[in-house]
């Protein structure tokens, strides 16, 4: 540890002066949690509009738990945002990007974003710092970040080190994720930055796992692409169950049993969204074929994915055969509960679908609408669910919200057209529903 950063920790045993550039989904968890493990914490953002909000101690994206761990860190002083790279950076003496890595036309992440966080951070540079990169980004992105910071740095300060530390924060429950995770990663080339990240994560029980940087990388696309293979398997198996009358669900329990397999992210559905998985998924086969291997097994987990999302439209359109016309309520637009982030989220395409047929769409989700509403253009917005079914020919069950399966789904038989389910998520009794009246699809089963 340099002797700046011991300086500037005397009687605060291990803990540290932290930056994290970005307060997006991840940047905002990842700071107030290292806020709440004692650390002193700046947030920067280059939206003012969002930095002037979080100086308001108001969020702006819903994450269960977060509000409250902002408060209190803002409260004792650990938290504070701004809009100035330069100034956070000489106040830190570990630096984390978690600015936006959005996917370019081509599928590659683009990584002009981090680029150029890399160069205002090269300019700020005046005593030893970690920069510690937390988007997640293709292999070798350490390495061009290292190489960007020497090119921009004056010559007397080249004192600095880079490491990977990706995270694993799902939504909806990524304060979880954080202070409890299976592992950490620390992908780093020297000792000393081993040395720091190790102490500060010190106060979270779990297995540190230390590789070099490129190994780091690959491991957090590796995860994601794993998981999202995992649900594009059993999304392809849903498919066989159908037209052999099988349960998929059964299936899921049954080969999730095996300790090998496990059973979660097993759920066959309308597939996976989020602005990590897809993007992710698309990365890794972008980066395997500029370093000379087609990753077709990827390939074909994006394209059972999306296919799953036309499936659900064509047994709506079995049931119903023309669509045009026809009033459809969709339940849940958010990529998944608990979030209202509807990034490549499963429920959008199938609203566009369904638009484009000439169905009239209405929409209720707990939290995403306002978010929804600037994607979609000629659904109509209802809060309340049950103003969303009323008078339709057909349910569709998006989103697993908690709040869905509460519903009085009596008093929406009553006010439907036609009493008919499609439940995208396999979420709802389907054998209740059956006894009600309701003619009930899911997939798979
Ligand atoms: C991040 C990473 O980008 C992604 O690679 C990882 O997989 C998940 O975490 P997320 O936090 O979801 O994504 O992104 P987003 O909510 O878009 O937040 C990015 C933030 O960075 C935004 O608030 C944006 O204003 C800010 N930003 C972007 C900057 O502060 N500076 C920039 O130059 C660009
Ligand atoms: C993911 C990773 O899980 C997390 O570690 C981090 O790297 C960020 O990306 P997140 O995108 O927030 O987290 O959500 P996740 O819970 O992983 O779900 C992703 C998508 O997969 C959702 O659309 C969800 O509905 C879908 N999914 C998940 C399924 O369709 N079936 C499953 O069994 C599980």
């Amino acid at each position: 540890m340099g002797k700046k950063m011991k300086r500037k920790n005397a009687g605060k045993k291990g803990r540290f002066n932290i930056c994290v550039i970005g307060a997006g989904y991840v940047g905002l968890v990842v700071a107030s949690c290292f806020a709440k493990l004692k650390n002193k914490v700046i947030c920067v953002d280059s939206n003012q509009e969002k930095v002037k909000l979080l100086k308001q101690s108001k969020i702006p994206n819903f994450e269960p738990g977060l509000p409250a761990i902002i408060r209190d860190a803002v409260k004792k002083k650990r938290l504070s945002f701004t809009t100035s790279i330069s100034e956070a950076v000489k106040k830190s003496d570990i630096i984390f990007i978690a600015v936006g890595t959005p996917p370019r036309k081509d599928g590659e992440a683009d990584l002009s974003a981090v680029e150029n966080v890399a160069r205002t951070i090269a300019q700020s540079l005046d005593s030893y710092k970690l920069i510690v990169e937390k988007s997640t980004v293709p292999v070798q992105t350490g390495i061009e970040i290292k190489k960007t910071i020497l090119r921009y740095t004056s010559k007397r300060n080249k004192d600095f080190d880079v490491a990977s530390n990706p995270e694993f924060l799902r939504e909806g429950k990524a304060i979880d994720d954080f202070l409890y995770p299976d592992r950490i990663v620390i992908g780093v080339e020297t000792k000393r930055a081993e040395k720091i990240l190790k102490k500060l994560y010190e106060p979270i029980k779990a297995p540190v796992l230390v590789t070099d940087i490129n190994t780091a990388e690959i491991i957090k696309h590796a995860s994601n692409s794993f998981l999202a293979t995992k649900i594009s398997f059993i999304n392809a198996v849903a498919r066989v169950c159908e037209e052999a009358g099988a349960d998929v669900r059964k299936v899921a329990e049954g080969i999730g049993m095996d300790a090998r397999i496990g059973r979660r992210f097993l759920d066959a559905g309308i597939g996976f969204g989020g602005s990590c998985f897809p993007k992710d998924v698309e990365a890794f086969i972008g980066i395997s074929k500029k370093l000379g291997y087609r990753f077709n097994l990827l390939e074909e987990v994006k394209n059972i994915n999306i296919s799953q999302r036309r499936h659900l439209v064509s047994k709506i359109k079995e049931e119903l055969w023309i669509i045009k016309d026809k009033n459809i309520a969709v339940l849940g637009v958010s990529f998944k509960p608990d979030t209202d982030d509807v990034r490549e989220s499963p429920s959008i395409d199938i609203i566009n679908y369904l638009l484009e047929e000439g169905a009239k769409v209405r929409v209720s989700d707990p939290k995403a609408l306002s978010k929804a509403s600037e994607l979609l253009k000629g659904a109509h917005f209802c809060k309340d669910p049950y103003i969303a079914v009323k008078n339709a020919d057909c349910l569709i069950l998006a989103t697993e919200w908690k709040e869905f399966a509460e519903l009085d789904f009596r008093r929406i038989k009553r006010l439907m057209r036609y009493p008919f389910i499609a439940d995208g998520r396999n979420f709802l009794d389907r054998d209740k529903l059956r006894r009600a009246g309701f003619k009930y699809i899911g997939i798979g089963r």
